[in-house]
């Protein structure tokens, strides 16, 4: 098997060296032109082998996201919401990182061959932020298998990527050609724009699978209609007695940006320490407000990208 997943990689590192190639500040984070969409080196093959490989089990409840758009809250969210029931005042996301909670399918299922490996049956949850039209084929065809996507207003998402890759890599990360290329669509699984239309188009043609939400409405409205429509969508809705006891409203402060960033661990702590993809908690946890942008772009920049909105999105509900 050894040998497979040798000859496996072999193959993908050829098919990459034929891709468009778009340099980016570490080899890791170069581009690559894939299925339309451009990947960042670090992750590429990986996406390759699950595309291939991973079969998606009925209960599955895959979390998608573009980087930067509320994966994390979404995450703690959704995990709050299937371990309800086993965790007195013990619970795991007081202690661990919301992305060391639910697995990412990139990094957490590649080159198994029990496609199992790795998954509690309790817990449904897998994130990814692939496009829609690159999820591995059985995550679209598996009857029961849903998807939860999230999405923020691009030019509040290009500044927490902005930041989050200055905590990646140190200084030097410049705003304006971070601003351009994500504009042209040149970041890390952009376009941004063609990543949120091809989750919106897939939640209009079926809603019972592909709930969309956008991170403003959540942050803005009472979340917890929120917390209720997730659980309803998980299929793991709140009972009366639990709605007297306040669940909903207990799993929304735990969740909330205030409580996840003050925690130890979100602090001080690292995830994946033990590979070379290790990132420090609280590069994670920066402002968690809505409108951060008007700090950093300029009138200009910012009419620029709601150009490139109107245009992509047109008059659709989402805009
Ligand atoms: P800011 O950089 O604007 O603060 P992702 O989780 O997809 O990487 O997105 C990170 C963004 O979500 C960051 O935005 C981060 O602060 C914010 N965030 C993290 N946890 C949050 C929470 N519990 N509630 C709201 N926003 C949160």
């Amino acid at each position: 098997d050894d040998e497979e997943s040798k000859k496996s990689r072999t193959k993908y590192k050829d098919l990459i060296a034929t891709l468009p190639k778009e340099e980016r500040l570490t080899p890791d984070l170069d581009l690559y032109e894939y299925q339309g969409f451009w990947f960042p080196y670090c992750y590429l093959e990986s996406i390759m082998s699950v595309q291939e490989q991973f079969k998606a089990q009925s209960t599955d409840i895959v979390l998608c996201s573009y980087p930067k758009t509320g994966t994390t809250w979404l995450k703690a969210l959704t995990f709050a919401i299937s371990t309800r029931n086993g965790f007195g005042d013990n619970h795991p996301l007081l202690t661990n990182m919301p992305h060391e909670c639910v697995p990412f399918l990139e990094v957490d299922f590649v080159h198994h061959d029990d496609t199992t490996y790795n998954r509690d049956p309790q817990l449904p949850l897998l994130a990814t932020h692939l496009p829609y039209t690159s999820l591995p084929k059985s995550i679209i065809e598996s009857k029961g298998c849903k998807i939860i996507y999230i999405w923020r207003d691009p030019k509040d998402t290009l500044v927490s990527l902005w930041h989050f890759l200055i905590k990646l890599i140190g200084k030097g990360v410049c705003f304006e050609k971070e601003f351009d290329q994500f504009c042209q669509g040149k970041s890390s699984y952009g376009s941004f724009w063609d990543h949120v239309l091809g989750f919106w188009k897939a939640s209009l043609e079926n809603s019972e699978k592909v709930l969309f939400l956008k991170y403003e409405d959540m942050k803005k409205d009472n979340n917890l209609f929120y917390v209720r429509r997730l659980a309803e969508f998980m299929n793991q809705p709140f009972s009366e007695e639990e709605e007297d006891k306040g669940v909903p409203q207990k799993i929304m402060e735990l969740c909330s940006f205030g409580n996840l960033s003050g925690l130890e661990v979100n602090k001080t702590g690292k995830h994946r320490a033990d590979t070379g993809l290790g990132i420090n908690n609280n590069a994670y946890f920066r402002k968690g407000e809505i409108g951060d942008w008007k700090n950093h772009l300029t009138r200009e920049m910012a009419e620029a990208m709601d150009r490139i909105s109107e245009e992509k999105f047109g008059t659709c509900v989402l805009w």
